[in-house]
């Protein structure tokens, strides 16, 4: 589902990037999420909260859990 229309950036946009640890501050700079006219703040915050009560460990540590850019489990 599209949460932004502004800038065509959907749940599973936002789910991502909270899933790897990132805060709304951090996916709002990255994605550009409620940067045009704001409707969609409060959905995407609610979409973020979601995620980090699901996945307590990434919000807690804030950390980015992404997998490394040449698939494997090293931290390169
Ligand atoms: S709908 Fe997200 S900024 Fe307008």
């Amino acid at each position: 589902m599209i949460v932004c229309v502004c800038r065509r950036i959907s749940d599973r946009d936002i789910a991502r990037h909270a899933r790897a640890g990132m805060g709304f501050d951090e996916i709002q700079f990255e994605l550009g999420v409620a940067t045009q006219c704001g409707q969609c703040e409060g959905c995407a915050r609610d979409v973020v909260a979601q995620c980090h009560a699901t996945h307590p460990v990434a919000a807690l540590h804030n950390e980015a859990v992404l997998p490394s850019p040449c698939g494997c489990a090293c931290a390169v």
